[in-house]
């Protein structure tokens, strides 16, 4: 049985201030009680990771994991301005979103730097979560099955059966931030494609790897989506910024 898992993301927000006050809202609402079995994480931006790692060991190590929103294709050396892995280890990171539509758009991350980077998480102990998604236009043109698979093709060649250990997040770019969810069958519908294209690469990597759907996920459409039986949990943006969305999203 796959868990399900919540992961917030952040994005370019957050302050010294409102972390400390996200974590006390959060923490207080997990210690009410959670569904068993599921896994909860935040993925908040480089400069706090220090911060928040230490606000969640004093208020509730138990139901919370950290994560980052990128990493260096790189494991060390002279590259201004990266972040390696091993740093991220140290900063008690769980977790690392990959290739971003953000990154892959406005830092033209390639599919290639993509793996590079989920090699390099792995490699440091931690879970990354790759994120695939076609574009509106390419959904209205009917190639959204062929550009995901393209995506995911490239992540099988590098990674092979260490797929079992990432965690895929298919975000359809016309979704994100935008209000406009995918509905939970089309979300379903992708997610079961993803899951047989990794069948034929491999049963058991297939039945292993979690998939997470994000794009404008909320307390109100949280519930539908991940009742799918493809859906194992979410990627959230917008709706994780406010500690209730989050807490009533993980709830769902
Ligand atoms: P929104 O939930 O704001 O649509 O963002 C989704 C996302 O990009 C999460 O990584």
């Amino acid at each position: 049985m796959r868990p399900l898992i919540v992961i917030g993301n952040w994005k370019m927000n957050g302050s010294l201030a409102s972390n400390a006050s996200w974590f006390k809202s959060v923490c207080r609402g997990m210690e009410q009680g959670m569904p068993a079995g599921r896994k909860y994480a935040v993925c908040v931006p480089t400069p706090y990771l220090a911060q928040c790692s230490q606000l969640i060991q004093d208020h509730s190590p138990a139901f919370l994991s950290l994560g980052a929103q990128d990493v260096s294709a790189f494991s060390v050396g002279a590259y201004t301005g990266e972040v390696a892995a091993s740093m991220l280890r140290e900063l008690d990171c769980t977790y690392v979103i990959v290739g971003h539509s953000e990154r892959r758009q406005y830092h033209r991350e390639t599919d290639e730097q993509v793996a590079e980077k989920a090699l390099q998480v792995l490699d440091n102990g931690m879970t990354p979560v790759i994120c695939v998604g076609e574009s509106a236009d390419e959904r209205n043109s009917g190639r959204e099955v062929e550009v995901v698979r393209g995506q995911i093709s490239k992540q099988v060649a590098v990674l092979q059966d260490r797929l079992a250990d990432c965690l895929i997040a298919y975000e359809p770019i016309w979704a994100i931030g935008t209000g406009k969810v995918a509905s939970a069958q089309m979300a379903q519908d992708m997610h079961h494609a993803i899951r047989l294209q990794l069948a034929e690469f491999d049963e058991d990597v297939a039945s292993h790897v979690g998939i997470l759907y994000g794009g404008s996920v909320k307390p109100d459409n949280a519930v539908e989506l991940f009742a799918m039986p493809d859906i194992d949990g979410g990627l959230i943006g917008g709706a994780s910024l406010n500690p209730q969305d989050f807490l009533a999203i993980c709830q769902a």
